[in-house]
């Protein structure tokens, strides 16, 4: 095993941890939207944003427990995302993580519960007292994840998404709708594990930010030549989703190689502000190269 890949199971295994201890038991009423919250968040995904949030606040001398909190209300609104993306009025998705998805193990009503459920438990794991010293940069941080989640970030990205069904898009317009349904959360987790820290550096802040950026498209990016090339065993989703959809994507637009080509320039991009950090921004490097060559 590499470095990374032990440094990432050992944030994966300590995730699983945090975000069983913040979800509700399944025995609590009402036990059944809990028992299907917990299913939802619990054992799968690759806990990317997670993982960013960690890196991030690994450069800049934050305290992991602390940054446990913010990556699970990351992980609690992309696992609420991923179930609402997949019911019949979104997607129309029957797998995730290897799974049946989440309305089609349970019925759609509980999934759209589950989705509500699991957004505010995010800002109340993101609200919990004492998580910044000062509680001024923690209300920045529900603010940005706020903004990050809301019509101005991933469920505005969703809706464009929606409306973008069997439309021609050119490069900016598709560019537009990927930062904002993945990017932003992608970006705020990024940003959200930097402000853990007892100190804010502001050049550090926007090297971070540069690099997050960059690395929430190439994820996206990423996530569009899976879909047409991977296996759906594989992915743990039903592959090949995007074009049955008639969904303009980076595959439709520019082609598998051109698509290719561009995940490698935005991973040199985001690359780029990390240069004079040295060690200390490696697990940021390393989860970007992840991020852009990754299989599944
Ligand atoms: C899938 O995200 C949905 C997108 C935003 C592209 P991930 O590929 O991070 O899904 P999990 O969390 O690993 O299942
Ligand atoms: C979803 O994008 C982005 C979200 C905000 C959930 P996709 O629809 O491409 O995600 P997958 O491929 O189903 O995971
Ligand atoms: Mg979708
Ligand atoms: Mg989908
Ligand atoms: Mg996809």
């Amino acid at each position: 095993m590499t470095d990374f890949q032990s440094w990432a199971l050992h944030i994966q295994q300590r995730m699983e941890d945090v975000l069983d201890t913040v979800l509700p038991a399944a025995n609590i009423a009402p036990d059944r939207l809990h028992e299907a919250m917990r299913y939802a968040v619990l054992g799968g995904g690759k806990r990317v944003r997670a993982l960013l949030a960690h890196a991030a606040g690994a450069l800049c001398g934050a305290d992991a427990a602390k940054v446990d909190i913010a990556a699970a209300a990351v992980e609690l609104i992309h696992a609420y995302s991923l179930v609402h993306d997949d019911m019949p009025c979104m997607d129309d998705d029957d797998l995730r993580r290897g799974k049946p998805s989440c309305h089609k193990r349970y019925d759609d009503a509980t999934a759209l519960l589950v989705g509500d459920a699991l957004q505010t438990l995010a800002f109340q794991s993101l609200a919990t007292p004492g998580l910044c010293t000062d509680a001024h940069r923690q209300l920045e941080m529900l603010n940005l994840l706020a903004i990050a989640s809301g019509s101005r970030g991933m469920a505005g990205g969703q809706a464009i998404d929606l409306a973008s069904v069997g439309k021609p898009l050119d490069q900016s317009e598709l560019e537009y709708m990927h930062i904002h349904k993945t990017g932003a959360l992608i970006r705020a987790a990024a940003l959200l594990g930097a402000h853990c820290a007892p100190q804010l550096d502001p050049q550090k802040l926007q090297a971070i930010d540069h690099y997050a950026q960059s690395i929430g498209l190439a994820f996206q990016v990423v996530d569009d030549i899976l879909d047409a090339e991977a296996d759906s065993e594989t992915l743990g989703k039903t592959a090949g989703k995007d074009a049955q959809s008639d969904k303009p994507t980076y595959v439709t637009i520019l082609g598998i190689e051109r698509a290719k080509q561009l995940a490698q320039e935005l991973l040199e991009n985001a690359l780029t502000p990390l240069a004079e950090y040295g060690d200390a921004a490696t697990p940021l490097r390393q989860l970007a190269t992840f991020i852009t060559q990754r299989s599944f």
